[in-house]
């Protein structure tokens, strides 16, 4: 029996495969209140407080919507130079009086750990919307969830993640999540950028088929999806390492010629130039599909934390 019930959801390696399973099936019943055509009261009387200390348009707003589409409210620090934290406030303190205002606390910091740390210093459920280079497990829930509803079936996919997977805290949590499933995994990246040792590590020693490559042509070949990843300009510690990297990969129409009928395209975006506009209209371009999954998605997590699902 899966219950979240005041749990923090802080990565996306700590859920087993029935609590995934619970989360996505949660957000399927959820569906007609994400996209409005049915109303809901679920969490009526309850705050949601979003505090933002990097740049984000969807995980925020979605967030957000996701509480108001439930009948809650939510209350906002998204410009952190008009919190206490621009006065040198911890993050502790600043998590432990907006614990006063709320029921639950979604967090996005550049800090790898600072969600764990927030977490530690309050007693209400607490969601990292992304902790650095660290974790972003409810964007990883809701790629797995564009999944299953592009293919049904994930057990068998082949799936390529591509771009910069040395900082991209979307592809960490994601395959944590979906190497639950029975995938076979494709790295590709410059060499500069390969997915962490640790991850690899750990994949492997659970019986996962991993492969790493640069040979994006070849790799295109036989995948089932395509996760696309930007670099993450904002991570890089060596600026020219940056310039260096820039524009060496790209997804077009031309590539997308030597793959599979019926592969999937995401990217948790935002995209700079590694998907070309072009292949927007490809029919596997699934990536304004999978925006549109992180309501039901959050939905389902902040009903199941605050115990309402
Ligand atoms: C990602 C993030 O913030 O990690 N964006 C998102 O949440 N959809 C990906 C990125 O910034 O590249």
């Amino acid at each position: 029996m899966v219950d979240l019930a005041g749990k923090d959801i802080i990565s996306a390696a700590e859920l087993s495969p029935d609590e995934i399973l619970h989360i996505t099936e949660t957000a399927r019943r959820l569906e007609k209140v994400a996209s409005g055509e049915e109303k809901s009261d679920l969490l009526a009387g309850r705050v949601l407080a979003t505090l933002f200390y990097e740049p984000s348009t969807r995980t925020r707003l979605s967030f957000e919507s996701s509480m108001l589409r439930l009948g809650g409210q939510v209350i906002s620090v998204a410009e952190i130079h008009t919190s206490s934290a621009a006065k040198g406030e911890s993050l502790a303190d600043t998590v432990r009086t907006v614990e006063a205002y709320s029921d639950v606390i979604a967090l996005r910091h550049p800090k790898e750990g600072a969600a764990q740390l927030a977490a530690d210093s309050v007693r209400i459920p607490l969601i990292n919307a992304g902790d650095g280079a660290g974790h972003h497990p409810t964007q990883a829930l809701l790629d797995l969830y564009t999944i299953q509803k592009e293919h049904g079936n994930i057990e068998g996919l082949n799936i390529v993640l591509l771009g910069d997977l040395k900082h991209g805290r979307t592809v960490h949590s994601l395959v944590h999540v979906i190497s639950n499933f029975g995938v076979s995994l494709k790295f590709v990246t410059p060499p500069a950028l390969a997915m962490p040792l640790e991850t690899t590590w750990i994949l492997k020693m659970r019986g996962v088929p991993v492969e790493e490559t640069s040979d994006l042509e070849t790799a295109i070949r036989d995948a089932d999806v395509l996760y696309v990843t930007r670099l993450q300009e904002e991570r890089f510690a060596d600026r020219a390492e940056y310039e260096r990297l820039k524009g060496s990969y790209r997804v077009d129409l031309s590539l997308l010629e030597r793959a599979k009928a019926g592969v999937t395209i995401m990217h948790p975006l935002p995209r700079t130039d590694e998907i070309a506009p072009e292949v927007d209209n490809y029919e596997g371009a699934a990536y304004f599909r999978q925006v549109a999954n992180g309501l039901p998605i959050r939905m389902a997590l902040l009903a199941l934390v605050l115990g309402e699902a």
